[in-house]
């Protein structure tokens, strides 16, 4: 069954995520589980799939608590499903105490100010998202969970040597403590220190997720991050604008192949391990754009949109900026039967596609 009102392109690919985490979604069921930052895009795909779980009506539904304060997410991401009695949305920030009146069984930590334009604009709260809001869920799921998840980020290996790229989860990084990045970076990598130590201090079963550049449907456009950027210049017909020469990498992991990974890691027993997810297809900046053009003159049709090099106005735009990123499966690919199975040239036509969807 579809997900009422999710657009097309996002309910097949919940769809693809219920069939291929399978059986496994079952133990969600009759359970709580709490999803923070779940008004966001890459957070926003587990609410969508528990409640295309729950419109299977196979068993007794998962009960869904979304928080998020909204700082970088919408509302109207969701608001399709704001009537459903299976889901609770509640607006409020993570570094906050969270008194939700009841116990949940799960937990996915997702909130936090995630696209560098706006880290940067607030790195205070992104600081007090990824730690204090972390320390306040692990405290929660002291009281006892099934599980968490914890999305922590590639950034944790901040701009590394080329001789650990792809990067294995051992790398222990090169990132600066006080760069313009750090807010992020260095308060993510604390969030993991603390996850570790409520995993060995109290056995807390939580599993940290390093997602390495998720795009797709619903990413915002004026999210400020590189495919949302070039994607509006797709929409409005301009050239693809590039603030960089264009050589740095990237690696760059369709949505549904990510939270594919995430369901696993959540319903396993890795507790207290961290794994690299994403896709492992390796792509230059420039690269992406050209094919980006080339997806778009296949979707929309010609002209093909030429490539433009600018310097930003933001003096900062590129400091630290990684010059090479692009994960190591091994770990997840060894553990679970899992793969990326979608394609560069196809994700971005996905995308393009839902974004059409709502375009005038
Ligand atoms: N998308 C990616 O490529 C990527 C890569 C690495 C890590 N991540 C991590 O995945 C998570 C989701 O990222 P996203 O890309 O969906 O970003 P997003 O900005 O779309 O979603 C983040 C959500 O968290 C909410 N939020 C922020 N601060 C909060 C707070 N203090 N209290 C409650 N809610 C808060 C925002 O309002 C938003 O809805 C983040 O933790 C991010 O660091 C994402």
């Amino acid at each position: 069954m579809m997900v009422k009102g999710a657009s097309g392109i996002v309910a097949a690919d919940v769809q693809t995520i219920l069939d291929d985490v399978g059986t496994a979604m079952d133990s969600l069921r009759g359970t709580t589980l709490l999803v923070t930052g779940g008004s966001g895009f890459l957070c926003s795909y587990f609410v969508e799939t528990i409640a295309a779980l729950n419109a299977r009506r196979e068993g007794p539904p998962c009960r869904l608590i979304v928080v998020d304060n909204l700082r970088t997410g919408t509302a109207s991401r969701l608001a399709h499903l704001a009537d459903r009695a299976d889901i609770q949305f509640v607006q409020q920030d993570v570094s906050a105490a969270l008194d939700l009146g009841e116990t949940v069984d799960w937990i996915i930590h997702g909130a936090s100010i995630a696209s560098p334009t706006f880290y940067r604009r607030y790195p205070l709260e992104t600081i007090d998202a990824n730690v204090t809001g972390t320390r306040r869920l692990l405290d929660l799921a002291r009281e006892g969970v099934r599980s968490v998840l914890y999305l922590s980020t590639s950034e944790v290996y901040g701009d590394p040597d080329p001789a650990f790229v792809p990067t294995p989860e051992e790398y222990r990084g090169n990132v600066s403590c006080t760069g313009p990045r750090a807010c992020y970076d260095e308060s993510k990598r604390l969030a993991e220190t603390l996850c570790t130590i409520y995993h060995q201090l109290y056995s807390v079963p939580v599993k940290i997720a390093r997602p390495f550049n998720v795009y797709g449907p619903r990413q915002r456009l004026d999210d400020r991050r590189i495919i949302p950027d070039l994607m509006q210049c797709v929409l409005h017909r301009q050239n693809l604008v590039l603030y960089s020469d264009g050589r740095v990498t990237r690696a760059f992991c369709y949505i549904s192949d990510a939270v594919r990974a995430f369901w696993r890691l959540l319903l396993s027993d890795a507790n207290g391990e961290v794994f690299n997810v994403g896709n492992d297809e390796e792509t230059s900046i420039q690269g992406l754009a050209d094919t980006l053009s080339a997806v778009a003159a296949e979707v929309i049709g010609p002209p093909r949109l030429p490539v433009e090099r600018r310097v930003s106005e933001d003096a900062q735009y590129l400091t630290d900026n990684p010059q090479r990123r692009c994960p190591d499966l091994r770990r997840l690919r060894g553990r679970f039967p899992w793969e990326p199975r979608v394609p560069l040239v196809e994700g971005l036509a996905q995308t393009l596609r839902s974004y059409l969807d709502v375009s005038p």
